[in-house]
């Protein structure tokens, strides 16, 4: 039998290929660890001015051998280039790394890192014993996690949001709209740009309102008008015209519907909610929701992602008519529901 793995060179070619593709997932742990540990040790604003490795490593007090070796990996990710003996950023990295670039990625990096430390590497203790218990609360939504959904949203998803929404009459004539849960504020923002006569309101919870949304608001648009409190318990308003809702209400059913029936409230005659979130629909085609809600459920946070006609039977149940489901890519999707009015 031996011989047959040996000899056979067929059997080797297919074998490889096949292993390629786990040893590749195996493998980007360890480019992970090299992004991350960049992005946390801020090389790449370093090497905003070229610098050998020692010249790296003196003015950051890193130790020589170990920033040469961690630049090579650098480079070989094309996150760094080599001009003669001096280390320099790549278009990669002068676009999504240095932190003061329009497409910064570097907060959501940093999530990514903590949510596998505190959750993912629990994995195997939840398969023996169920899941894990790590207390849910508010605390999560702090600075840097609001950045970096605000650094998801303007790679793509806020673009194809708003294409969507540019179509759609009724958003664009909307007078007062409400982004709940608007976090860095940056649909606000761009509401605003797609008309300019609504008025915007970003409503979320105070740390995250005093935080970080006045901040980012002020500088792009001082318009926008902010309200915080906790949406589980607090009211949200009324008077709007479209209530906008996206990545909040990750929620299993009893909460959920409470949450739309307020949001349908809090609406005027025939207002719209318009929702966008991951949904468990087509893994095949996108995993990314399939993780998430595996993510969830190591910590026990079991049905909060939903396939999208479960989702659109809930928001019925808080007082809607679904009248329009948009596949954005990725795993979301823009369902726009109209108020029923009875
Ligand atoms: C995943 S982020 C989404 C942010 C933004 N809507 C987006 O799509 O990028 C969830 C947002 O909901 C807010 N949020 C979560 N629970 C809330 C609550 N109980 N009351 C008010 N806001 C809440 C968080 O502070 C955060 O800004």
């Amino acid at each position: 039998m031996i011989d047959k793995f040996i000899f056979d060179p067929d059997s080797g070619d297919s074998c490889e290929s096949c292993a390629g593709q786990i040893l590749e997932t195996a493998r980007a742990f360890e480019k992970f660890y090299v992004l991350s540990t960049a992005v946390e040790y801020e090389i790449f604003d370093a090497l905003l001015k070229p610098k050998t490795s020692s010249e790296l490593a003196d003015a950051r007090g890193f130790h020589r051998d170990m920033t040469d070796k961690l630049c090579r990996a650098m480079t070989s990710m094309d996150l760094l280039t080599k001009n003669g003996d001096k280390y320099t950023l790549t278009d990669l990295s002068n676009k999504f790394l240095i932190s003061t670039a329009p497409y910064y990625q570097g907060d959501l990096i940093k999530l990514l890192k903590k949510t596998r430390e505190e959750r993912w590497s629990k994995l195997g203790d939840a398969l023996k014993n169920g899941p894990i218990e790590i207390p849910r609360d508010n605390a999560v939504f702090d600075r840097s996690f609001i950045l970096a959904m605000g650094e998801a949203a303007i790679c793509g998803s806020l673009q194809r949001t708003m294409k969507v929404l540019r179509e759609y009459e009724d958003f664009i004539k909307a007078k007062r709209v409400l982004d709940l849960g608007g976090g860095h504020g940056l649909y606000s923002i761009a509401f605003t740009r797609l008309n300019p006569n609504s008025d915007v309101v970003v409503f979320d919870l105070p740390q995250v309102i005093e935080g970080v949304t006045k901040e980012i608001v002020s500088v792009h648009n001082g318009k926008i008008e902010l309200a915080q409190g906790d949406l589980t318990k607090d009211g949200i308003g009324s008077g709007y015209d479209v209530v906008f809702v996206s990545d909040v209400l990750y929620r299993p059913e009893a909460s959920l519907v409470p949450i739309l029936e307020k949001i349908n409230k809090s609406l005027n005659d025939g207002g719209l909610l318009i929702s966008k979130h991951y949904h468990l629909d087509d893994v095949s085609a996108d995993q990314t929701a399939l993780f998430f809600d595996l993510m969830f459920s190591i910590s026990g946070g079991v049905n909060l992602v939903h396939p999208s006609d479960k989702f659109c039977d809930f928001i019925e149940a808080g007082g809607f008519s679904v009248v329009h489901v948009e596949d954005i890519g990725g795993p979301s999707k823009v369902i726009i529901a109209k108020k029923v009015i009875k």
